[in-house]
């Protein structure tokens, strides 16, 4: 069925992701992006003159705005990406993710929760709020520790995290106190075409591709679960059309490896992709930890496989591979997102932990 989408942060990295996917599968999607450093039309450029695609410049806390699309639009259902997103940002300016991922979270579901009162019984029942978190609500696990379900406790440690639980604890009050029906999806770390070269993946491929330093937090053993964005969209779709409101799902890759595992791998894709006379791994380079570094984190998705069939699509050897083609075959894209604030913070992050 073809649906109309308000889909927040639809210019970021995952929310691009799925605005793409979802765009080709038939929907309309009407997408709501303050467009911060992490935004990027230029994701969407191939739905640019797509009239299947209207692109709103604004940010979720506007809750006036908000209310005009929605009477405007009519969607079936929003899903939640618009957000601050990465960690070592939360822990040198917190204020702006208290913003954005609590006080815009919760402007969002207020104005949503009005639209949904005023819709007719059958479009009420169709309606859905999704609402994208991540397993970093959950806190940290030892190595021996069982992986996430949906029943963990919230332990956030970062601010980035807390501001997430903050939104995923509003998100499930309103589904309580007022009934509107929300679903919150967790998630693990994705990687893909389109993530802003600030995280990991997209940072040690660039920096290999460069020849500049892979830096490596600590001792490189903290663990993550690696989820293609693909899969994590197909996982999304799923969930809007089948999940039950009220309810939690877990997304994760079934792919945990240690940092320095994934750097390592990086490195010998590049070598054969790239070579440059010697091998990328002698670019790695140990630097200061982040303060409060979660250890470990695995996501166990076993009840959004045996309840709604989702399976992922790629395996880390096969979404690696395919990113970094990604990455090496879209220099233009690079160049665009790598100037003027991104050289900044690299500046400002990597300078102060300098190497170990
Ligand atoms: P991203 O930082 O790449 O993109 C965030 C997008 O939100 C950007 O386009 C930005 O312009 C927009 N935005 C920021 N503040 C806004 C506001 N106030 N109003 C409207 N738009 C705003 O993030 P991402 O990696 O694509 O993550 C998307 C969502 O998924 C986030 O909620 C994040 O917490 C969650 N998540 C991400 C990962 C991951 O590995 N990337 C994993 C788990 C969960
Ligand atoms: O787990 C889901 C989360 O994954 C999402 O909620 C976040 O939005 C997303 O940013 C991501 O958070 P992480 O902190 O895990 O991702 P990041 O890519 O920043 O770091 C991955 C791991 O690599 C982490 O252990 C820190 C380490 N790291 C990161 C950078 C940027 C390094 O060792 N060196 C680096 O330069």
């Amino acid at each position: 069925m073809r649906r109309t989408i308000l889909v927040t942060g639809g210019a970021g990295f995952i929310g691009s992701n799925f605005v793409l996917q979802r765009i080709a599968a038939g929907d309309r999607v009407v997408n709501l992006d303050k467009l911060t450093y992490a935004g990027n039309l230029g994701n969407l450029a191939s739905v640019q003159h797509n009239p299947d695609h209207v692109f709103i410049q604004g940010g979720i806390e506007d809750e006036a705005l908000v209310q005009s699309l929605l009477a405007k639009h009519q969607p079936q259902a929003i899903v939640n990406f618009a957000a601050e997103s990465h960690v070592d940002r939360s822990i040198v300016s917190p204020e702006e993710f208290i913003s954005t991922n609590v006080v815009g979270s919760f402007r969002l579901l207020h104005a949503a929760l009005a639209y949904y009162r005023a819709l007719a019984p059958a479009a009420q029942a169709a309606f859905r709020f999704l609402h994208v978190s991540t397993d970093e609500v959950y806190g940290s696990l030892s190595r021996s520790d069982p992986a996430f379900t949906e029943e963990k406790a919230y332990e956030p440690n970062s601010p980035y995290s807390a501001s997430k639980a903050a939104s995923d604890h509003l998100v499930r009050a309103y589904y309580h106190t007022y009934g509107l029906p929300v679903i919150t999806t967790n998630c693990s770390n994705n990687y893909g075409p389109y993530q802003f070269p600030e995280k990991l993946i997209p940072l040690v491929i660039l920096n290999a591709f460069h020849g500049k330093p892979l830096p490596i937090y600590g001792d490189g053993l903290n663990v993550r679960d690696w989820l293609y964005v693909g899969d994590h969209c197909l996982a999304i779709s799923l969930v809007l059309e089948r999940g039950l409101p009220g309810k939690t799902y877990n997304i994760g890759g079934d792919s945990e490896m240690a940092n320095i595992d994934v750097v390592t791998t990086i490195c010998s894709i590049m070598d054969e992709f790239h070579p440059s006379g010697a091998p990328h791994s002698r670019l790695i380079t140990y630097v200061t930890d982040r303060p409060g570094h979660d250890r470990r984190y695995a996501v166990d998705s076993s009840r959004l496989k045996r309840e709604l069939g989702w399976s992922q699509q790629e395996t880390f050897s096969t979404g690696i591979r395919r990113t970094i083609e990604w990455y090496l075959a879209n220099t233009a894209w690079i160049q665009e997102v790598t100037s003027g604030d991104y050289r900044r913070w690299i500046t400002a992050n990597y300078e102060a932990r300098g190497a170990k």
